[in-house]
């Protein structure tokens, strides 16, 4: 089963609320919350409290995907703020077991992210500490990027490793028209942002990503 998580990057922040309720009554099961923080990656989104302040009228799997470069400081801020996933960077500079082994500590899942750039395989020696892996098929720091292909055997890479029963999620550039290409090489869980929030009709949007995806 294809999960999809639309990214509230891109919504209307204006109407947040209305957005999230949207996307959730046509069946998204995440909901992918892109944090930045203007030294990781060159933009700045959002933090906790904007999330603490959905988390009050959404029922979604909230799946943070922490672009900053000290993911352990705030750990606790997003798991208090209702985070039921949280995913970080190989390649920040907290340490990554430690930095793993804290969102454990408040009991719910971890992931790790490959930026473009960076070898599936960094993500190996964390197999059983992880429950998703994030492979990004843009750079990290902005919605609206094209899918990069290059990534797919990244995918299929990751896919072999894990085995069939692991969460790989597949971040950026994805729409209605190549989404297939993700899955085919291997992702289940589908971030997208433009594709849905930029929609007339992000409700339809998503159904059509779910109509059109299930295998
Ligand atoms: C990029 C973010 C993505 C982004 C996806 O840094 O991690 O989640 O919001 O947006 P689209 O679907 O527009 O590429
Ligand atoms: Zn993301």
């Amino acid at each position: 089963m294809i999960l999809l998580a639309p990214s509230i990057l891109s919504a209307d922040f204006s109407r947040l609320g209305e957005e999230v309720s949207a996307v959730e009554a046509a069946g998204a099961q995440y909901l992918h919350i892109d944090v930045m923080d203007g030294h990781f990656v060159p933009n700045i989104s959002f933090g906790a409290p904007v999330m603490k302040s959905i988390r009050k009228m959404s029922q979604m799997v909230f799946d943070v995907h922490l672009m900053i470069s000290d993911p352990l400081r705030y750990i606790d801020d997003f798991a208090a703020a209702g985070a039921d996933i949280i995913t970080f960077h190989i390649g920040c500079s907290s340490d990554i077991d430690e930095t793993l082994d804290k969102i454990k500590s408040h009991n719910i899942k971890c992931g790790l992210a490959v930026n473009p750039d960076i070898p599936a395989e960094r993500l190996f020696p964390y197999r059983d500490k992880i429950d998703m892996a994030l492979i990004m098929s843009v750079f990290a720091g902005f919605g609206g990027q094209s899918y990069i292909d290059g990534v797919n055997a990244k995918i299929q890479a990751a896919r072999t490793f894990f085995g069939p029963d692991f969460d790989i999620e597949v971040d950026g550039g994805i729409n209605l028209t190549n989404k297939t290409v993700p899955i085919a090489n291997g992702a289940n869980v589908l971030v997208a942002g433009t594709a849905i929030f930029g929609a007339q009709s992000p409700k339809e949007a998503v159904c059509s990503f779910l109509n059109e995806t299930e295998i």
